[in-house]
């Protein structure tokens, strides 16, 4: 999701920088247009470092009298296309000229031409914040739906103390969340999220791997992190970006996948099981190169299998959710694994099906728990992740039919099918 954050002319405008940075943990792509005036108390480049975008200074060209022909469309361009418009911090000046719809400047333009959600981050003189004609404004602008991260109060720049500090990154970015109506509600789980295929070397070249691409795994953790919980991510190698705000941990074998894990199981109280793990590995790893000499016939060894350790070691109270892939009877043989390794659910993929699972953006399953079986129809990887860890809170705070029959008539997404 993007946010733009609009800083106008203030000595808080350095603040922003930190307030970007906390945005980005949220894994938003963030983007920043600054005033003529912000651009007096921090310089453009520090956001283009930032965020790596461009960031947007003006209406007009550096000769300040002929418009921009880019940029004369660009305000329309970027008002549509952000999900949220934070205004961080706002001088009085701005929120007057938000109040009484002036638009002579990107930012005001800006605010005129979206029809995302607006929200106000206030810093000033505790006189120009208390001034009638500032809560004027205020009151105006909230009556219209902007939204408002009041200042704080404190030792204010000016050398006077009172109200007008602009606020900590913490309120501003719960208040963009709430906006983009984002989820909170993995903010108290730690997620160990696994993803990706091992890979198990034969020689210093060659590998036993499989066609896990690690999608879903890091489409899980992405969704997890957006749904404020902390995720650590233990990846075999991927050709994917780990999800903005994640902790990466990467390994490559099976046998280093079940060390990172158990090491890190104490913390989690959620855990997801997505990679491919290698059931098999080479019993003897040559030193050099295998040469080509007539057949050669590799023994290989069980590796071992880290879920069902898990579920052994884990903390009480945390829950464990595995993913089987299967080619046949899927429903039989994921079930026979639900049982036999011992998980809160098993997330079944139907892997014969053409188009979905391994390397697509899609994928159709069915969360399967010791006593239900649920399907999730075909969606996009990370609508499902949402799915899947929808379905896991529940194994946690079981809902009764009649509020699962009132949240299926409030949502609007794709019904599952419960057998
Ligand atoms: N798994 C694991 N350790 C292994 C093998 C698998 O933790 N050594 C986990 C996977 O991460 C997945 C689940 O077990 O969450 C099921 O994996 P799958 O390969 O489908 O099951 P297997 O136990 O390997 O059964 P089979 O290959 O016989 O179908």
């Amino acid at each position: 999701m993007k946010v733009t954050v609009g800083v106008s002319g203030g000595v808080a405008a350095y603040k922003a920088a930190e307030l970007v940075r906390a945005l980005q943990q949220q894994a938003l792509d963030v983007h920043v247009a600054m005033t003529q005036a912000a651009q007096q108390f921090v310089r453009p480049l520090t956001f283009a470092a930032l965020t790596g975008h461009r960031v947007i200074t003006g209406l007009w060209d550096s000769d300040g009298a002929t418009p921009n022909a880019a940029s004369s469309i660009e305000h329309i361009a970027e008002a549509q296309s952000c999900d949220a418009l934070l205004i961080a911090p706002a001088t009085a000046d701005i929120l007057a000229k938000m109040a009484h719809g002036i638009a002579d400047d990107f930012l005001t333009t800006m605010y005129l031409a979206t029809a995302a959600p607006v929200i106000v981050a206030p810093a000033m003189n505790v006189q120009m914040w208390e001034h009638p004609a500032t809560q004027t404004n205020i009151a105006t602008l909230q009556a219209r739906g902007v939204r408002l991260v009041p200042p704080e109060s404190g030792y204010l720049a000016c050398g006077m103390t009172g109200s007008g500090r602009l606020a900590e990154s913490d309120p501003i970015v719960r208040a963009v969340l709430e906006a983009l109506h984002r989820r909170h509600d993995l903010a108290q789980e730690t997620v160990l999220v696994t993803a990706g295929g091992t890979r198990e070397p034969i020689d210093p070249v060659r590998y036993i791997g499989n066609r896990s691409s690690g999608k879903m795994g890091y489409a899980l953790a992405e969704a997890a992190r957006q749904r404020g919980a902390r995720v650590l991510l233990i990846s075999a190698p991927t050709q994917l970006q780990p999800p903005a705000g994640c902790e990466m941990i990467p390994v490559m074998t099976a046998d280093e996948m079940r060390a990172a894990v158990l090491h890190h199981l104490s913390q989690a109280t959620l855990v997801i099981k997505a990679a491919a793990v290698a059931d098999f590995r080479p019993r003897i790893q040559a030193d050099q190169k295998i040469k080509r000499s007539g057949p050669l016939t590799l023994e290989l060894e069980p590796t071992q299998d880290i879920l069902a350790e898990v579920v052994q070691r884990r903390n009480p109270g945390t829950l464990v959710i595995g993913f089987a892939a299967e080619t046949n009877q899927p429903l039989k043989h994921g079930r026979g694994k639900l049982e036999r390794k011992g998980a809160d659910a098993i997330v079944l993929n139907d892997v014969s099906r053409e188009g979905i699972g391994f390397e697509s953006d899609r994928n159709a399953v069915t969360f399967l728990t010791p006593s239900t079986a649920i399907d999730l129809p075909e969606m996009s990887k990370r609508a499902l992740a949402d799915r899947i860890l929808d379905e896991a809170l529940m194994l946690r705070h079981p809902r009764n039919v009649l509020s699962e029959v009132a949240a299926n008539a409030a949502t609007s997404h794709t019904p599952a099918h419960r057998h």
